[in-house]
């Protein structure tokens, strides 16, 4: 028996007809990384000029890998879906190949939001780099 969640049905109906593509919409659903990290190597935090606000969890592996990401985010759907996207681009990879991803992987990645919402894209992809940088710097 399928059980449907009518309210996520709702929710889904109503970002698919504001213009989020289905990739963005599923991020925002499961928002997978969303929380925070207990032993996070770096906190960082940036509000964007929406006025939102983005705190980014990084977590390191021994290998000097992005180990695992996290965000708590105040804002709106585009925001959410970004900063999930953004976290699947640099899993596994080093920082400096996550300081090399623009908002243009990240929307590659969710295939359509609102044009409105470009900006939240690039609030995910800024906070994520200002903790990668601050990460790095502190580890000089
Ligand atoms: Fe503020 Fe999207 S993050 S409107």
């Amino acid at each position: 028996m399928v059980i449907k969640n009518t309210s996520s049905d709702a929710e889904r109906k109503m970002l698919s007809d504001a213009g989020y593509a289905d990739p963005a919409i599923n991020y925002y659903l499961e928002k997978k990384y969303m929380g925070h990290i207990e032993n996070a190597d770096q906190v960082s935090e940036k509000v964007g000029s929406c006025g939102d606000i983005m705190k980014v969890y990084i977590k390191m592996d021994q290998n000097n890998l992005i180990d695992d990401v996290r965000y708590e985010i105040t804002g709106c759907a585009g925001a959410i879906s970004a900063a999930m996207a953004a976290v699947d681009l640099v899993k596994g990879k080093t920082i400096e190949y996550a300081l090399k991803i623009n908002d243009g992987d990240v929307f590659k990645v969710l295939e359509n939001i609102p044009e409105k919402k470009h900006h939240c894209i690039q609030l995910a992809v800024k906070t994520m780099h200002k903790g990668l940088q601050e990460l790095k710097t502190e580890k000089v």
